[in-house]
């Protein structure tokens, strides 16, 4: 528990420092408000009191105004509170948020392989929702209950010594039940929130694979599912409502208790001629009061729990480090870049995908990586783009090992185009600059005119400025491949990899694409995972993996001629067995 709350003062600290003046004036209008509430009903027994016997009626009015102005005031506190409040936890929890999804943004590969995007989000918006209360009000709001109810309870004492003992052993009764009535709904709560989770998670997925689904005839497989995850978060949704209500039927019991209380005293004390009217209202109203602020503390406790829960997650997420560690920063040279790899294995978990591969690749040759589908190809590119780290072995570019330069040169010197490339719903010009603002245009048009793509690009209807839609649709592959050329251009690498699709693209986009690869690979070493004829020609060099071994590596025009080499073997078939 100690532990558990250093870890809140900690967190608490750490986001509310920068905003400190706002939590202050925060604090001070919740004990202003709480001042002003133990003030009324005072005013109030005054009044009728004076009222009863006969009083002056300009002092009663006097009351009267003083009563709607704490009453005013008590209003515009609260609203001011409330705004201030809202605004403090909305800022601390944005920054959290922001924290949160850099880090995860950091991590390896490996983590969000393990994670599927709606957990995620789950985790980084979902717990930190849970948390605005926690960063706004919390403190205060504990302070404040606990001051409000005590000095409900001395004011009382002072009145009437039996009925504020009475009172105090009421207060903390009800604290108890309310606190433990509270838990009768964690359970129910929690699985709701799974169950929208789960729901959340598939619903992202399946949106995803759309296409698949849908070429598949996967429709109602999916919609059945969608409808048993709908139907459990109904079941779940419904239980943890009739769980709230119960215990909203707890609270307004113990608050009935209390009035009867209250006023059963205050009846009988008038009756003995020891108290005023005045006063019995004004027990009546302190109960109340008494009661609705131990309802807000047992509230406070309870969100601390939740908050507990969803501090716990954050943290964990927070200490989750990157399993890539970022090397010293040897520089990776300019220029065309050398490859070598050192008996590299690699498993995702546990099959082993790539088995003790050594080659090496002179700095700019075309290499073309052949293979049948699941042979590694893509992994191999993975791997030297460094999003994997090896089992065992190393990768050196140009003398470098991976491991000792930083993630940020590699992914400055070495480019990857990959089998399907992503793009965004945004203008051409952030999906060619990554949302980069220091790329100017006229450099964008230069490489556009550079990889002879003036035609095409005159064709978009507003030049850069034209959108793409949802995932970049409304684009075909060849001419997504095209968008991903122009992106590598622009950051002129020393290495390029090239995962060409598989898919069948129509001529002139072909020719366009031969074109741009032509200037492409002008001046750079590559490595060509090839689908096409075409483009296996282009290469220096022809390496086959099989089931992560290299079968064959050398020298293309020398393996074309071998009529014992499996590449001419592919050649004479037309690839066609490697294609797909
Ligand atoms: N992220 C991943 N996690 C786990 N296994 C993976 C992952 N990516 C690929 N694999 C597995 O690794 C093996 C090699 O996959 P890879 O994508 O490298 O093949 P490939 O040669 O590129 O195939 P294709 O020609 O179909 O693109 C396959 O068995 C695949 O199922
Ligand atoms: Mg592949």
């Amino acid at each position: 528990m100690n532990m558990q709350l250093k870890r809140y003062g900690a967190l608490l600290f750490r986001y509310l420092r920068p905003q400190w003046r706002r939590a202050l004036v925060l604090a001070i209008l919740v004990v202003a408000n709480i001042a002003l509430q133990l003030l009324s009903p005072q005013l109030l027994r005054t009044f009728i009191d004076s009222a009863l016997a006969g009083g002056v009626t300009s002092g009663l009015i006097g009351l009267a105004l003083a009563f709607l102005a704490v009453g005013f005031s008590q209003q515009i506190f609260s609203v001011l509170a409330t705004y201030i409040g809202t605004d403090v936890g909305w800022t601390a929890t944005n920054k959290l948020r922001v924290d949160l999804a850099e880090h995860c943004l950091a991590l390896d590969m490996g983590f969000h392989n393990e994670r599927t995007p709606g957990e995620l989000i789950e985790r980084i918006d979902g717990d930190i929702t849970a948390l605005s209360n926690f960063f706004s009000q919390f403190v205060i709001k504990i302070a404040g209950s606990v001051l409000m109810i005590g000095g409900i309870l001395v004011v009382l004492t002072i009145e009437n010594r039996l009925l504020g003992l009475v009172l105090a052993g009421y207060a903390i009764l009800s604290l108890f039940a309310l606190n433990s009535s509270r838990e009768i709904a964690v359970k129910a709560t929690a699985e709701e929130r799974e169950s929208t989770a789960a729901l959340f998670g598939f619903v992202e997925e399946r949106l995803a694979g759309i296409d698949d689904i849908r070429a598949n005839g996967g429709g109602a497989f999916t919609l059945r599912k969608f409808y048993e995850l709908s139907q459990h978060l109904l079941t779940a949704g419904r239980r943890a409502w009739i769980k709230h209500s119960l215990m909203w039927v707890i609270v307004v019991g113990l608050f009935t208790v209390g009035d009867l209380l209250s006023l059963g005293f205050g009846i009988y004390l008038f009756g003995q001629h020891l108290i005023t009217i005045g006063t019995v209202y004004l027990f009546f109203q302190y109960t109340q009061i008494m009661a609705d602020f131990v309802d807000e503390l047992t509230h406070q406790l309870q969100d601390m729990q939740k908050a507990g829960a969803s501090i716990g997650r954050v943290q964990e997420l927070l200490s989750t480090t990157n399993r890539m560690v970022d090397g010293e920063g040897t520089a990776i040279p300019d220029g065309p870049l050398g490859v070598e790899f050192e008996k590299l294995t690699f498993a995702y978990g546990e099959a082993t995908i790539l088995k003790d591969l050594s080659f090496s690749l002179r700095p700019g040759t075309v290499l073309g990586l052949l293979g049948r589908t699941g042979s590694g190809k893509t992994t191999l590119t993975r791997m030297l783009f460094r999003l994997y780290d090896p089992v065992s072995g190393s990768i050196r570019i140009s003398g470098v090992d991976l491991r000792d330069t930083r993630l940020e040169h590699v992914r400055q010197r070495i480019a990857m185009v990959t089998q399907e490339v992503q793009l965004f719903h945004a203008s051409v010009r952030d999906n060619l600059t990554f949302f980069n603002r220091d790329v100017t245009d006229q450099r964008i048009l230069a490489v556009i005119g550079e990889l002879g793509l003036d035609e095409w690009f005159r064709a978009l209807p507003n030049g850069l400025d034209t959108m793409l839609g949802a995932g970049g649709s409304g684009i075909s592959a060849g001419e997504a491949q095209l968008l991903a050329f122009v992106r590598v251009f622009l950051r002129n690498p020393g290495l390029v990899i090239l995962d060409e699709p598989s898919s069948r693209m129509d001529l002139a986009t072909e020719r366009l694409l031969e074109r741009a690869m032509h200037r492409l690979l002008k001046g750079r070493t590559a490595i060509i995972i090839a689908h096409r004829l075409s483009t296996v020609r282009r290469a220096d060099e022809i390496m086959i993996l099989d089931h992560g071994t290299i079968q064959e590596h050398g020298n293309r025009a020398g393996l074309a001629d071998d009529p014992s080499s499996r590449f001419s073997a592919l050649l004479q078939t037309g690839m066609e067995h490697m294609a797909a």
